[in-house]
């Protein structure tokens, strides 16, 4: 006879089609939390509507509630009332219609190490309930579209745990003898269980007050520890002016008397849109000008928007299930994103965000793990917060923004947000309001992005006709197979294009500067008419569209956009398209030197930007990202090679231009105090690009000119950028640098992250030795995300050479990694192994490597559901 333990059990995969609504109602949710040394009791006292008419309610059952008794209307259960299994606690509730039910459990936060329900952040208990975490805390039908409305009486030691919070208003609150005392929060807004949330410790906080249009005062507060309260003020600021933008972007204002954000040390993702109780990594709130640099604060900045503007895209609003996960996702990044652009610079806000999208989602695309916008099956939903649910989600709902216009886009957005306030929602919902405000059709063609994974591939080909006096672009698109998909259709590619004249003057397209070409065949031709001279054409502007676009340009229209293009992402993608060609001709080996007309064109645009848009500069002076430069080799990539290719390339740039590059970098960057301005920040960037281009042309130069920006910093950006230089060639001065970088920031548990990951990306000669060192380095911590991710994530990902080091060691480490953290924490685990998803582009002697290690880990005892769909989905490639 065969054990359980001997059959490997393949998880279950959930599918959407398989869809039900829920047998019963939750119309109340009581939840006492007693904490009591290292356990808390939780008693759970909800009212429920058999609405449905079924014989058992069944509750979810996570990994960590011990539970106590339960009992129905007032009387205990005995055994034979419910079935307890690994999964689900089901009831016998045949006959009842309207019932209370009181389930008493207990948790011990302390074992709970992966961060998912409630656990221990250094001293302070917190909770993570996103996606399927409220089951480890208390039994429930722990699934977005039950909606409860939550009341938590929290008792606690005072003196350990002065502060005790959770969702909604604070009604009550008082001592209990004993040095114990209460607090009771009650949230009137229905809430699914991933947006509860409790907080207890010994924590400080700054508060402000904003005040709504409808005249609303809205308190809010930011909690940390002593020292994290010296470095919250700016997401301060930046809570305030996410209430001020989205009141005025989308009409939407804050529901409740308080905001609450808290900042946790330990924790899985970047930040939780619990009702009124967000809670931070500390890496997304924190930020001071000594410890922390412009892009953290830009990021800071953004993440607090993010989970604010949850409130409504995901919270008032919410889903109905997971699979809708980008409706709450994908919108709120374009809120974010839109957020981002109106309170920096447009046109590098927007470059970044396709950086990421061409870098990281494209690679996801046509990977093994290739899923629609709207996945329809999954093992485990926490492997589908992914850049194509939230990257693509966005870019999908912003192209309906375009096809809508402005005005027409926000009506259809308030239809959304007033239909649905309450409800829980599906992409159709959403879908539907774009089609009430505009009467277009939306739900056939273009719900195709929803549905169709894989980037669509559009080849663009034009052609003048002097006498006709016609210049026609004809467009072809195709959609890639992905697994499970193939055959597909068109879709529709909304392609933002001007046509510019030899003077870069725009040609006048029906009174318009630019017209909205939008794709929806297979092959569609647009002619323009009254051409009197050959145009250069300017498409996609702004990225009008998630795709890949291959056009018959020559390198001097290219050079000719670089420099005359009134689109400022389309000037820079002008000039990364000629990077890219410049760096695969090297790789190839087609040429050994550099087209001198692009060298001379980058040192003209130096000239030309260097005082009035040094944001735009810093990202053209920048070799493209090397996802994007993957996707242009294609397959058996050699990384080494490739990154030799980029360097050679850097130092071309640096010779061409190294005197003028010294002066920028000589540029007095700031006026006075510090200053998060989008000039004050371009300036800083555009220094720190500068001094890497002369170190590549200029080593000896570039070291003694790094040690001078280390030793005068006052900013950590400033530091950073030096110690970039100083960590990529053995000398004594990265030792001296890193050593005081330790010394002086030993306290700040953020800045030893970055110490970890300069470490990690260095280009180093004995890179794996010296990653092996860091891990066992006594402030290594394998519990900590932050740190697991600055030293596994910083090599993997943003150290390509190191990660593809041809002894496989890269792979090993961090297949060992994985293997760690399965058992620890199965969802940092799963999250880490995405630098795996791509093992078949490479060479043969490195996919071997890679697949052996992959096997590896698939034959794991007691692999987790995260990692075995990871994994095994990925072995299939
Ligand atoms: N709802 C998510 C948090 C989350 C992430 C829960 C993964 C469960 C699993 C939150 O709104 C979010 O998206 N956070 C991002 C940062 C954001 C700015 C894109 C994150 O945590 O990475
Ligand atoms: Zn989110």
């Amino acid at each position: 006879m065969k054990t359980d333990t001997a059959i490997k059990q393949t998880p279950e995969t959930i599918y959407l089609k398989d869809y039900k609504a829920p047998d019963f109602d939750a119309l109340s949710l009581h939840l006492t939390f007693d904490i009591q040394g290292d356990d808390i009791k939780v008693t759970n006292v909800s009212r429920y509507d058999n609405v449905g008419k079924a014989k058992t309610l069944k509750l979810h059952r996570g990994k960590y509630p011990e539970l106590e008794s339960i009992s129905l209307n007032g009387h205990a259960l005995g055994e034979d009332a419910y079935t307890l299994s690994n999964k689900f606690l089901e009831i016998n509730c045949a006959g009842q219609d309207q019932f209370e039910l009181e389930i008493v459990s207990t948790v011990t936060p302390k074992n709970n190490t992966d961060l998912e329900g409630i656990y221990l952040s250094d001293d302070m208990i917190c909770s993570q309930c996103e996606a399927e975490g409220f089951r480890n805390i208390t039994f429930w039908q722990d699934r977005p579209d039950v909606m409860s409305v939550f009341t938590v009486r929290i008792e606690a030691d005072k003196s350990q745990y002065p502060v005790l919070l959770s969702n909604g208003n604070e009604t009550e609150s008082g001592d209990l003898g004993n040095g114990r005392h209460f607090v009771t929060w009650h949230d009137p807004h229905k809430k699914p269980g991933h947006l509860f949330a409790i907080v207890a410790g010994d924590l400080e906080h700054i508060e402000a007050h904003h005040k709504t249009p409808s005249g609303r005062d809205v308190t809010i507060r930011i909690f940390g520890s002593a020292q994290d309260i010296t470095q919250v003020d700016y997401a301060m600021q930046a809570v305030i002016d996410s209430m001020v933008w989205d009141e005025k972007a989308y009409g939407r204002e804050y529901d409740l008397d308080i905001f609450n954000v808290v900042c946790a040390h330990s924790f899985n993702s970047g930040a939780m849109e619990n009702k009124s109780l967000n809670i931070f990594n500390s890496q997304l709130v924190l930020a001071h000008p000594e410890t922390a640099t412009d892009e953290d604060f830009l990021r800071v900045q953004r993440v607090i928007a993010h989970e604010y503007f949850h409130n409504w895209s995901g919270n008032r609003v919410g889903l109905r299930d997971w699979f809708q996960l980008s409706l709450k996702e994908g919108f709120t990044v374009l809120r974010e994103n839109q957020f981002g652009r109106d309170h920096n610079n447009l046109v590098t806000e927007r470059i970044d965000e396709v950086k990421l999208l061409r870098d990281m989602q494209f690679p996801e695309d046509a990977g093994p793990m290739a899923h629609a916008v709207r996945p329809d099956n999954y093992i485990e939903i926490r492997n589908f917060y992914t850049l194509t649910v939230y990257e693509k989600g966005s870019e999908v709902i912003e192209m309906m923004a375009s096809l809508l216009g402005e005005d027409t886009y926000r009506k259809a957005t308030d239809i959304y947000f007033d239909k649905n306030d309450g409800a829980a929602a599906t992409v159709e919902d959403f879908v539907a309001a774009m089609e009430d405000a505009s009467g277009q059709d939306i739900k056939n063609q273009f719900m195709l992005w929803y549905t169709q994974a894989g980037t669509p591939q559009v080849k663009a080909t034009s052609h003048y006709d002097a006498a006709a006096e016609t210049f026609t672009l004809t467009f072809e698109q195709t959609i890639p197979d992905t697994p499970g998909q193939t055959n597909k259709k068109p879709m529709v590619i909304p392609i933002r294009t001007a046509l510019l004249n030899n003077n870069g003057g725009h040609i006048d397209l029906g009174g318009e500067d630019e017209a909205l070409l939008v794709v929806t065949e297979k092959t569609q031709k647009f002619v323009f008419k009254d051409i009197r001279e050959e145009p250069t054409p300017s498409m996609l502007r702004g990225f009008s569209a998630p795709i890949v676009l291959e056009h018959d340009l020559s390198d001097a229209q290219l050079r000719f956009l670089m420099v005359h293009d009134t689109d400022g992402f389309n000037r820079w993608e002008a000039g990364q398209r000629l990077m890219t060609k410049a760096i695969l001709d090297h790789y190839k080996g087609s040429r050994s030197d550099f087209d001198t007309n692009l060298l001379q064109a980058l040192n003209d645009l130096a000239l030309e930007l260097k005082d009035n848009d040094k944001a735009s500069l810093a990202r053209m002076l920048s070799l493209p990202e090397t996802g994007t430069l993957f996707q242009a080799i294609g397959s058996d990539i050699d990384p080494t090679r490739l990154n030799e290719s980029c360097k050679a390339l850097e130092t071309a740039i640096g010779e061409r231009s190294l005197n003028l590059l010294k002066d920028i970098h000589a540029m007095p960057t700031a006026k006075g105090d510090f200053e998060t301005t989008p000039e004050a920040m371009a300036a800083r960037s555009l220094k720190n690009v500068c001094l890497g281009l002369i170190h590549a042309a200029a080593p000896a130069d570039g070291i003694a000119l790094a040690k001078a920006q280390y030793d005068g910093a006052n900013l950590m950006t400033e530091r950073v950028g030096a110690l970039k230089v100083l960590t990529s060639q053995t000398c004594p001065e990265k030792d001296d640098a890193l050593n005081d970088f330790m010394t002086r920031f030993a306290d700040y548990e953020l800045v030893i992250n970055k110490w970890f990951s300069l470490q990690a990306t260095a280009n180093s000669e004995t890179i794996i030795e010296d990653v092996k060192a860091l891990m066992q380095h006594p402030l290594f911590n394998i519990k900590n995300p932050n740190r697991v991710r600055s030293v596994i994530a910083a090599l993997c990902i943003r150290n390509v050479p190191a990660f593809h080091h041809p002894s496989g060691e890269g792979y090993k480490i961090l297949a060992d990694t994985v293997i760690t953290l399965n058992t620890l924490n199965a969802q940092l685990a799963s999250r880490l192994l995405s630098p795996f998803r791509q093992w078949t582009i490479f060479d043969e002697a490195r996919r071997e490597k890679m697949k052996a290690e992959l096997e590896r880990i698939l034959a794991t005892e007691n692999l987790s559901p995260d990692v075995y769909e990871v994994v095994s989905k990925t072995l299939k490639a």
